[in-house]
Protein backbone atom coordinates (compact mmCIF):
# COMPACT_ATOMS: atom_id res chain seq x y z
CA UNK A 1 0.00 0.00 0.00
CA UNK A 2 3.44 2.33 1.25
CA UNK A 3 3.63 4.03 -2.19
CA UNK A 4 7.76 4.84 -2.71
CA UNK A 5 8.37 7.92 -0.47
CA UNK A 6 11.13 10.46 -0.90
CA UNK A 7 11.89 11.46 2.54
CA UNK A 8 11.37 8.51 4.38
CA UNK A 9 13.36 9.46 7.30
CA UNK A 10 10.72 9.72 9.78
CA UNK A 11 9.76 5.98 8.78
CA UNK A 12 13.43 4.74 9.67
CA UNK A 13 13.67 6.32 12.79
CA UNK A 14 10.36 5.03 13.75
CA UNK A 15 11.92 1.62 12.66
CA UNK A 16 14.64 2.04 14.54
CA UNK A 17 16.86 2.14 11.70
CA UNK A 18 19.83 4.01 10.97
CA UNK A 19 18.79 7.22 9.32
CA UNK A 20 21.50 10.48 8.23
CA UNK A 21 19.88 13.62 10.30
CA UNK A 22 17.30 12.81 12.74
CA UNK A 23 13.35 13.43 11.76
CA UNK A 24 11.89 16.47 12.83
CA UNK A 25 8.20 17.24 12.85
CA UNK A 26 5.91 19.82 15.09
CA UNK A 27 2.94 19.18 17.17
CA UNK A 28 0.00 21.64 15.83
CA UNK A 29 3.12 22.42 13.10
CA UNK A 30 -0.20 24.06 11.09
CA UNK A 31 -1.48 26.14 13.32
CA UNK A 32 -2.43 30.09 14.15
CA UNK A 33 1.39 30.99 14.58
CA UNK A 34 1.53 30.90 10.77
CA UNK A 35 -0.74 33.94 8.98
CA UNK A 36 -1.24 31.87 5.78
CA UNK A 37 -3.30 29.33 8.61
CA UNK A 38 -5.23 32.24 9.63
CA UNK A 39 -5.86 33.26 6.46
CA UNK A 40 -7.62 29.99 5.65
CA UNK A 41 -9.13 29.25 8.74
CA UNK A 42 -10.92 32.98 8.02
CA UNK A 43 -11.51 31.78 4.92
CA UNK A 44 -13.43 28.69 5.87
CA UNK A 45 -15.69 30.76 8.73
CA UNK A 46 -14.71 28.47 11.71
CA UNK A 47 -12.15 25.34 12.47
CA UNK A 48 -14.72 22.68 12.35
CA UNK A 49 -15.46 24.14 8.81
CA UNK A 50 -11.67 24.55 7.97
CA UNK A 51 -11.73 20.56 9.33
CA UNK A 52 -14.27 19.25 7.36
CA UNK A 53 -13.33 20.78 4.02
CA UNK A 54 -10.90 18.41 2.63
CA UNK A 55 -9.12 21.32 0.38
CA UNK A 56 -9.02 23.52 2.83
CA UNK A 57 -7.82 20.74 5.35
CA UNK A 58 -5.16 19.91 2.48
CA UNK A 59 -3.73 23.42 1.75
CA UNK A 60 -3.40 24.28 5.79
CA UNK A 61 -1.65 20.71 5.55
CA UNK A 62 0.95 21.70 3.65
CA UNK A 63 1.43 25.76 4.64
CA UNK A 64 4.21 24.50 7.44
CA UNK A 65 5.91 22.33 4.76
CA UNK A 66 6.23 24.86 2.03
CA UNK A 67 8.31 26.81 5.37
CA UNK A 68 10.20 24.72 6.73
CA UNK A 69 11.89 21.52 5.58
CA UNK A 70 9.50 19.29 7.87
CA UNK A 71 10.08 15.65 7.39
CA UNK A 72 6.69 14.39 8.08
CA UNK A 73 3.12 16.38 7.32
CA UNK A 74 0.40 15.59 10.08
CA UNK A 75 -3.17 15.44 9.08
CA UNK A 76 -4.92 18.64 9.94
CA UNK A 77 -7.96 17.48 11.99
CA UNK A 78 -8.49 17.07 15.81
CA UNK A 79 -9.14 14.40 18.30
CA UNK A 80 -12.42 15.75 18.72
CA UNK A 81 -13.79 14.54 15.92
CA UNK A 82 -14.82 11.18 17.04
CA UNK A 83 -16.83 12.20 19.83
CA UNK A 84 -18.88 14.95 17.57
CA UNK A 85 -19.56 11.76 15.41
CA UNK A 86 -21.24 10.08 18.46
CA UNK A 87 -23.10 13.14 18.67
CA UNK A 88 -21.94 14.98 21.42
CA UNK A 89 -21.97 18.59 19.58
CA UNK A 90 -18.88 19.65 19.23
CA UNK A 91 -17.75 23.66 18.76
CA UNK A 92 -14.87 25.79 19.22
CA UNK A 93 -15.60 28.42 20.81
CA UNK A 94 -13.68 31.64 19.76
CA UNK A 95 -10.77 31.79 21.88
CA UNK A 96 -12.09 29.37 24.81
CA UNK A 97 -11.36 25.78 23.13
CA UNK A 98 -13.62 23.18 22.85
CA UNK A 99 -17.04 22.62 24.09
CA UNK A 100 -19.70 19.81 23.98
CA UNK A 101 -23.53 20.43 24.16
CA UNK A 102 -24.20 17.24 25.51
CA UNK A 103 -21.39 15.89 27.86
CA UNK A 104 -21.70 12.48 28.31
CA UNK A 105 -22.02 11.90 32.86
CA UNK A 106 -25.01 9.98 33.82
CA UNK A 107 -25.91 6.48 33.62
CA UNK A 108 -28.31 7.30 30.84
CA UNK A 109 -26.06 8.94 28.85
CA UNK A 110 -23.05 5.85 28.80
CA UNK A 111 -25.74 3.39 27.99
CA UNK A 112 -26.52 5.35 24.73
CA UNK A 113 -23.38 5.92 23.76
CA UNK A 114 -22.30 3.47 20.99
CA UNK A 115 -19.50 3.16 17.69
CA UNK A 116 -19.72 5.72 15.79
CA UNK A 117 -20.63 5.13 11.97
CA UNK A 118 -17.38 5.53 10.32
CA UNK A 119 -19.48 7.42 7.21
CA UNK A 120 -20.24 10.25 9.91
CA UNK A 121 -16.10 11.00 10.02
CA UNK A 122 -16.01 10.78 6.05
CA UNK A 123 -14.61 14.07 5.84
CA UNK A 124 -11.73 13.22 7.64
CA UNK A 125 -10.90 9.99 5.42
CA UNK A 126 -11.78 12.17 2.56
CA UNK A 127 -8.79 14.49 3.53
CA UNK A 128 -6.13 12.04 4.42
CA UNK A 129 -6.85 10.61 0.71
CA UNK A 130 -6.39 14.41 -0.85
CA UNK A 131 -3.15 15.27 1.59
CA UNK A 132 -1.53 12.09 0.20
CA UNK A 133 -1.97 12.74 -2.81
CA UNK A 134 -1.12 16.26 -2.98
CA UNK A 135 2.22 15.38 -1.35
CA UNK A 136 3.36 13.58 -4.37
CA UNK A 137 5.50 10.75 -2.13
CA UNK A 138 7.52 13.95 -0.53
CA UNK A 139 7.33 13.11 3.01
CA UNK A 140 5.24 10.71 5.17
CA UNK A 141 1.83 11.37 6.29
CA UNK A 142 0.79 11.53 10.34
CA UNK A 143 -2.95 10.08 11.34
CA UNK A 144 -3.97 10.43 14.53
CA UNK A 145 -6.56 10.20 16.69
CA UNK A 146 -7.12 10.93 20.37
CA UNK A 147 -6.66 8.06 23.28
CA UNK A 148 -9.69 6.58 24.28
CA UNK A 149 -9.50 8.16 27.98
CA UNK A 150 -8.09 11.54 26.65
CA UNK A 151 -11.66 11.45 24.54
CA UNK A 152 -13.29 10.22 27.76
CA UNK A 153 -11.89 13.14 29.77
CA UNK A 154 -13.05 15.42 27.02
CA UNK A 155 -16.46 14.12 26.57
CA UNK A 156 -17.13 13.65 30.30
CA UNK A 157 -16.18 17.59 31.10
CA UNK A 158 -17.98 18.46 28.82
CA UNK A 159 -14.39 20.78 27.68
CA UNK A 160 -11.29 21.68 28.61
CA UNK A 161 -10.43 21.35 32.16
CA UNK A 162 -7.10 22.18 34.52
CA UNK A 163 -7.50 19.38 36.46
CA UNK A 164 -11.02 16.56 34.76
CA UNK A 165 -11.96 16.56 38.39
CA UNK A 166 -15.53 15.51 37.15
CA UNK A 167 -13.42 12.50 35.41
CA UNK A 168 -11.18 11.57 38.23
CA UNK A 169 -13.96 11.56 40.76
CA UNK A 170 -15.97 9.11 38.16
CA UNK A 171 -12.94 6.80 37.64
CA UNK A 172 -13.25 6.33 41.62
CA UNK A 173 -17.13 6.96 42.32
CA UNK A 174 -18.34 4.99 39.04
CA UNK A 175 -15.26 3.02 37.02
CA UNK A 176 -17.74 0.96 35.26
CA UNK A 177 -19.28 3.95 33.84
CA UNK A 178 -15.54 5.42 32.76
CA UNK A 179 -15.03 1.90 31.44
CA UNK A 180 -17.94 1.88 29.45
CA UNK A 181 -16.97 5.10 27.53
CA UNK A 182 -13.38 4.37 27.43
CA UNK A 183 -14.77 1.05 26.29
CA UNK A 184 -16.76 2.70 23.20
CA UNK A 185 -13.93 4.67 22.51
CA UNK A 186 -11.41 1.82 21.68
CA UNK A 187 -13.68 0.43 19.47
CA UNK A 188 -13.95 4.05 17.37
CA UNK A 189 -10.56 4.87 17.11
CA UNK A 190 -9.37 1.55 16.41
CA UNK A 191 -11.88 2.04 13.39
CA UNK A 192 -11.27 5.48 13.21
CA UNK A 193 -7.24 4.60 12.74
CA UNK A 194 -7.72 2.04 10.44
CA UNK A 195 -9.90 4.06 8.02
CA UNK A 196 -7.17 6.51 8.19
CA UNK A 197 -4.76 4.38 7.41
CA UNK A 198 -6.79 2.89 4.58
CA UNK A 199 -6.51 6.01 2.56
CA UNK A 200 -3.34 6.50 3.23
CA UNK A 201 -1.61 7.21 6.37
CA UNK A 202 1.53 6.16 6.55
CA UNK A 203 2.26 6.46 10.57
CA UNK A 204 -0.59 6.56 13.31
CA UNK A 205 -0.26 8.62 16.59
CA UNK A 206 -2.61 8.57 19.29
CA UNK A 207 -2.76 11.57 21.61
CA UNK A 208 -2.93 10.52 25.36
CA UNK A 209 -2.74 14.20 26.60
CA UNK A 210 -4.14 13.35 30.25
CA UNK A 211 -3.49 9.92 31.19
CA UNK A 212 -0.83 11.35 33.28
CA UNK A 213 -3.61 12.72 35.65
CA UNK A 214 -4.49 9.46 37.15
CA UNK A 215 -3.12 7.27 39.59
CA UNK A 216 -0.96 4.49 39.12
CA UNK A 217 -3.48 1.85 39.15
CA UNK A 218 -6.46 4.11 37.30
CA UNK A 219 -3.60 4.96 34.67
CA UNK A 220 -2.81 1.39 33.84
CA UNK A 221 -6.78 0.70 33.50
CA UNK A 222 -8.05 3.26 32.40
CA UNK A 223 -5.38 5.10 29.88
CA UNK A 224 -2.50 2.31 29.30
CA UNK A 225 -4.65 -0.71 28.62
CA UNK A 226 -6.98 0.79 25.91
CA UNK A 227 -4.01 2.15 24.45
CA UNK A 228 -2.87 -1.23 23.86
CA UNK A 229 -5.77 -2.60 22.62
CA UNK A 230 -5.80 -0.42 19.99
CA UNK A 231 -2.28 -0.71 18.75
CA UNK A 232 -2.88 -4.23 18.66
CA UNK A 233 -5.42 -4.11 16.70
CA UNK A 234 -3.66 -1.90 14.28
CA UNK A 235 -1.69 -4.94 14.01
CA UNK A 236 2.22 -3.89 11.92
CA UNK A 237 0.10 -2.14 9.53
CA UNK A 238 1.92 1.03 9.81
CA UNK A 239 4.62 2.29 12.87
CA UNK A 240 2.51 4.31 15.67
CA UNK A 241 3.18 6.71 18.12
CA UNK A 242 1.77 6.98 21.47
CA UNK A 243 2.16 11.04 23.14
CA UNK A 244 1.75 10.36 27.36
CA UNK A 245 2.14 13.64 28.35
CA UNK A 246 2.66 13.17 32.03
CA UNK A 247 4.02 9.99 31.13
CA UNK A 248 7.59 10.40 32.67
CA UNK A 249 7.61 8.25 35.89
CA UNK A 250 5.89 5.37 33.57
CA UNK A 251 7.74 4.59 30.98
CA UNK A 252 8.83 1.65 31.48
CA UNK A 253 5.04 0.68 31.52
CA UNK A 254 4.44 2.82 28.32
CA UNK A 255 7.15 0.87 25.99
CA UNK A 256 5.48 -2.46 26.92
CA UNK A 257 1.95 -1.18 25.50
CA UNK A 258 3.33 -2.14 21.67
CA UNK A 259 3.77 1.13 20.14
CA UNK A 260 6.56 1.78 17.66
CA UNK A 261 7.52 4.97 20.04
CA UNK A 262 6.89 7.11 23.10
CA UNK A 263 6.01 10.84 22.37
CA UNK A 264 7.57 12.40 25.54
CA UNK A 265 6.12 15.84 27.01
CA UNK A 266 9.27 18.82 28.41
CA UNK A 267 9.81 17.43 31.53
CA UNK A 268 11.32 14.25 30.90
CA UNK A 269 15.34 13.98 30.16
CA UNK A 270 15.18 12.43 27.12
CA UNK A 271 19.01 10.56 28.04
CA UNK A 272 17.03 9.38 30.90
CA UNK A 273 13.82 8.03 29.12
CA UNK A 274 16.75 6.37 26.97
CA UNK A 275 17.80 4.15 29.39
CA UNK A 276 14.63 3.37 30.98
CA UNK A 277 13.63 1.91 27.94
CA UNK A 278 16.94 0.57 26.70
CA UNK A 279 16.23 -0.23 22.56
CA UNK A 280 13.06 -1.40 22.73
CA UNK A 281 11.31 1.48 21.26
CA UNK A 282 11.95 5.09 19.24
CA UNK A 283 11.84 7.92 21.12
CA UNK A 284 9.87 11.49 20.31
CA UNK A 285 10.03 14.61 21.66
CA UNK A 286 11.03 16.96 23.79
CA UNK A 287 11.61 20.47 23.26
CA UNK A 288 9.20 22.71 26.04
CA UNK A 289 7.36 24.60 23.28
CA UNK A 290 7.70 27.85 25.19
CA UNK A 291 11.71 27.81 24.01
CA UNK A 292 10.29 28.47 20.70
CA UNK A 293 8.74 32.40 22.22
CA UNK A 294 12.51 33.03 22.85
CA UNK A 295 15.02 34.11 19.95
CA UNK A 296 17.10 32.02 17.12
CA UNK A 297 19.98 31.76 19.51
CA UNK A 298 18.35 30.42 22.10
CA UNK A 299 16.03 27.76 20.37
CA UNK A 300 19.43 26.71 18.68
CA UNK A 301 21.07 26.06 22.33
CA UNK A 302 18.30 24.12 23.71
CA UNK A 303 17.47 22.23 20.48
CA UNK A 304 21.40 21.16 20.01
CA UNK A 305 20.93 19.82 23.47
CA UNK A 306 17.92 17.79 23.16
CA UNK A 307 19.63 16.07 19.73
CA UNK A 308 22.80 15.74 21.84
CA UNK A 309 20.90 14.38 25.37
CA UNK A 310 19.13 11.73 22.97
CA UNK A 311 22.58 10.11 21.46
CA UNK A 312 23.63 9.12 18.21
CA UNK A 313 22.15 5.16 18.36
CA UNK A 314 18.89 5.32 15.98
CA UNK A 315 15.25 5.77 17.16
CA UNK A 316 14.96 9.54 17.94
CA UNK A 317 12.91 11.86 15.95
CA UNK A 318 12.54 15.19 17.04
CA UNK A 319 9.39 17.47 17.97
CA UNK A 320 8.39 20.02 20.72
CA UNK A 321 7.03 18.42 24.25
CA UNK A 322 3.72 19.56 23.22
CA UNK A 323 1.85 21.57 20.70
CA UNK A 324 3.47 24.97 19.24
CA UNK A 325 1.90 27.86 21.08
CA UNK A 326 0.01 30.54 18.60
CA UNK A 327 2.68 33.46 19.53
CA UNK A 328 5.84 31.96 17.92
CA UNK A 329 7.80 33.53 15.26
CA UNK A 330 8.10 31.53 11.99
CA UNK A 331 11.15 31.95 12.20
CA UNK A 332 12.54 30.42 15.30
CA UNK A 333 10.83 27.44 13.98
CA UNK A 334 12.83 27.83 10.55
CA UNK A 335 15.83 27.91 12.87
CA UNK A 336 14.81 24.62 14.83
CA UNK A 337 14.67 22.35 11.97
CA UNK A 338 17.91 23.90 10.67
CA UNK A 339 19.59 23.00 14.03
CA UNK A 340 18.21 19.71 14.71
CA UNK A 341 19.34 18.52 11.29
CA UNK A 342 22.14 19.58 11.38
CA UNK A 343 23.87 19.09 14.85
CA UNK A 344 22.59 15.99 14.04
CA UNK A 345 24.66 15.44 11.20
CA UNK A 346 27.43 16.47 13.44
CA UNK A 347 26.69 14.18 15.94
CA UNK A 348 26.59 10.73 13.67
CA UNK A 349 29.89 12.02 11.81
CA UNK A 350 32.01 11.65 15.00
CA UNK A 351 30.15 8.75 16.07
O1 LIG B 1 -0.63 19.01 15.00
C1 LIG B 1 -1.20 19.41 13.98
O2 LIG B 1 -0.78 20.36 13.28
C2 LIG B 1 -2.41 18.63 13.48
C3 LIG B 1 -3.69 19.08 13.90
C4 LIG B 1 -4.15 18.91 15.33
C5 LIG B 1 -5.03 19.82 15.95
N1 LIG B 1 -5.38 19.32 17.17
C6 LIG B 1 -5.51 21.08 15.33
C7 LIG B 1 -6.09 22.13 16.18
C8 LIG B 1 -3.92 17.87 16.26
C9 LIG B 1 -3.02 16.65 16.15
C10 LIG B 1 -4.72 18.14 17.41
C11 LIG B 1 -4.79 17.25 18.58
C12 LIG B 1 -5.55 17.66 19.76
N2 LIG B 1 -6.71 18.38 19.81
C13 LIG B 1 -5.22 17.28 21.09
C14 LIG B 1 -4.06 16.40 21.50
C15 LIG B 1 -2.78 17.13 21.55
C16 LIG B 1 -2.75 18.23 22.59
O3 LIG B 1 -2.78 19.39 22.18
O4 LIG B 1 -2.70 17.90 23.77
C17 LIG B 1 -6.18 17.85 21.94
C18 LIG B 1 -6.23 17.71 23.44
C19 LIG B 1 -7.13 18.53 21.12
C20 LIG B 1 -8.37 19.24 21.54
C21 LIG B 1 -8.33 20.67 21.20
N3 LIG B 1 -8.44 21.17 19.92
C22 LIG B 1 -8.18 21.76 22.08
C23 LIG B 1 -8.03 21.64 23.59
C24 LIG B 1 -8.23 22.92 21.30
C25 LIG B 1 -8.25 24.33 21.81
C26 LIG B 1 -6.92 24.75 22.28
C27 LIG B 1 -6.20 25.49 21.18
O5 LIG B 1 -5.03 25.23 20.95
O6 LIG B 1 -6.87 26.35 20.61
C28 LIG B 1 -8.34 22.53 19.94
C29 LIG B 1 -8.38 23.41 18.76
C30 LIG B 1 -7.37 23.19 17.68
N4 LIG B 1 -7.03 21.98 17.18
C31 LIG B 1 -6.64 24.19 16.98
C32 LIG B 1 -5.83 23.54 16.04
C33 LIG B 1 -4.91 24.15 15.03
C34 LIG B 1 -6.77 25.70 17.18
C35 LIG B 1 -8.14 26.11 16.80
C36 LIG B 1 -8.25 27.28 15.86
O7 LIG B 1 -7.59 27.37 14.81
O8 LIG B 1 -9.09 28.09 16.19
Amino acid sequence: MTAAIANDTLLRALRREPTAHTPVWLMRQAGRYLPEYNATRAKAGSFMALAQSPELATEVTLQPLARFPLDAAILFSDILTVPDAMGLGLSFAEGEGPRFARPVRDEAAVAALAVPDMGALRYVFDAVAHIKRALHGKVPLIGFAGSPFTLACYMIEGGGSPDFATVRKMAYARPDLLWRIVEVNTRAVTQYLSEQISHGADVAMLFDTWGGLLAAEAYRRFSLAPMREVVAALGHRVPTIAFARGGGARLADIAAIGASCIGLDWTVDIAAARADVGSRVALQGNLDPLVLLTDPATVEREAAAIVRAAGPAPGHVFNLGHGIVPGTPPENVAALVDVVHATSRETRAVA
